[in-house]
């Protein structure tokens, strides 16, 4: 998607519904308690802490004691993350452009529900995580949920053995989605956890796969090198 596709698509109306459709709806409520019971015990030692695309500030509500900051590029959203975090910092911006002054600046960094794959390509997922990576401190961990493509159309290869020698490979898929009410998420980009785990292990020397009940996968990057 480009940026002007998703502030048009998270508008008030969106903004509104987003926790009850999402992050509370019984579907994925369960993991939405499991990513805060990791998210906490990121944050023992403290923030600063980063969520990057931090929607309506749902997870930065949870952590109220902690110097946090929330960045997105949806004004509607946005408005509700300030309703909700009176005490955080709440930026409107796009992660894909890189901010000097947070350069090894956050002991948690984390990039919640997808948000990185709302862009529009491969090279762009690599962008964000790369500014992740840049933004988080030395001793810093950098925690993302996978919008894991095996999820959608089953298990497949990493590698195809085509043209004798040479390596083919599967980088992830496209994908989009449609509600009821016409709302549209286009061309969401959705690279393999190899692919993921091969970006972060340029920036991290402990790149690891945590998982957790109702088939969720999540992406957990430390020892920045
Ligand atoms: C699926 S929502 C996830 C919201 C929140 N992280 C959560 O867990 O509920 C995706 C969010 O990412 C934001 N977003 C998408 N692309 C972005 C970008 N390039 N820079 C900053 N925020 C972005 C959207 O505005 C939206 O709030």
């Amino acid at each position: 998607m480009t940026p002007q596709e998703v502030k048009k698509l998270y508008d008030d109306e969106y903004a509104q519904a987003y926790d009850a459709t999402y992050r509370t709806h019984p579907l994925s409520i369960q993991t939405t308690a499991n990513e805060a019971i990791i998210l906490k015990t990121l944050l023992k030692e403290g923030g600063p802490w980063l969520d990057a695309g931090c929607g309506t500030g749902y997870f930065l509500a949870r952590f109220p004691n902690i110097d946090r900051v929330g960045l997105d590029i949806s004004p509607a959203m946005l408005a509700l993350a300030r309703e909700a975090n009176p005490s955080a910092v709440l930026i409107e911006g796009n992660f894909l452009d890189d901010r000097q002054e947070w350069h090894n600046h956050f002991r948690v960094v984390s990039c919640m529900w997808y948000a990185y794959s709302l862009v529009e390509s491969l090279r762009d997922v690599e962008k964000a995580l790369n500014n992740f990576a840049a933004w988080t401190a030395p001793e810093g961990r950098l925690f993302i949920p996978v919008c894991d493509p095996r999820a959608f159309v089953g298990n497949f290869p990493a590698r195809l053995p085509w043209w004798g020698t040479d390596e083919v490979r599967v980088t992830g898929v496209t994908w989009e989605y449609e509600q009821s009410n016409g709302k549209k998420h286009t061309n969401l980009i959705s690279p393999t956890f190899e692919v993921l785990e091969k970006i972060l292990h340029e920036r991290f020397e402990e790149v690891r796969a945590v998982r957790y009940p109702e088939d969720a996968l999540s992406i957990l990057a430390s020892k920045k090198k």
